[in-house]
């Protein structure tokens, strides 16, 4: 078990200590698929209660390490992006890898902004990872 004595300002948020460190290794996180790809309406960060999700250009991830399991992100994604790990379609799995990948490089995001343009049109489009955007300019 974690101890964090109080007035500890040494140690991380509390959040950082996931229910992998607690012990519980039959946490799950929930996912970010590929429908955000193009669109990120961004309306999923305002209602996570640890702030684990993590902008890219064109598309946000959770991090594993962070999430909760709490659920509250899933339905309030307007393009049904967001699923928990164990209900991911077979054809979206290599997206597990990719949002503890791309949530270790990209900035955090907590607060709702715009969607992107067109996000409209892209809902539903198949064939989204081919647009997937892993580098924000200015970086190799
Ligand atoms: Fe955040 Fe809960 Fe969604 Fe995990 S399931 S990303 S903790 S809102
Ligand atoms: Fe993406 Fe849906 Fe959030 S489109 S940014 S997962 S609200």
């Amino acid at each position: 078990m974690v101890d964090i004595e109080k007035n500890d300002f040494s140690a991380p948020p509390l959040h950082r200590y996931t229910a992998t460190y607690l012990g519980d290794e039959d946490a799950m996180t929930f996912v970010v698929g590929e429908n955000c790809i193009k669109c990120k309406h961004t309306d999923c960060v305002e209602v996570c209660p640890v702030d684990c999700f993590y902008e890219g250009p064109n598309f946000l991830v959770i991090h594993p390490d962070e999430c909760i399991d709490c659920a509250l992100c899933e339905p309030e994604c307007p393009v049904d992006a967001i699923f928990a790990e164990d209900e991911l379609p077979d054809d979206q799995q290599q997206f597990l890898e990719l949002n503890a990948d791309l949530a270790e490089k990209w900035p955090n995001i907590t607060e709702m902004k715009s969607p992107l343009e067109d996000a409209k049109e892209w809902d539903g489009v198949p064939n989204k990872m081919e647009h997937l955007v892993k580098e924000w300019p200015g970086e190799s």
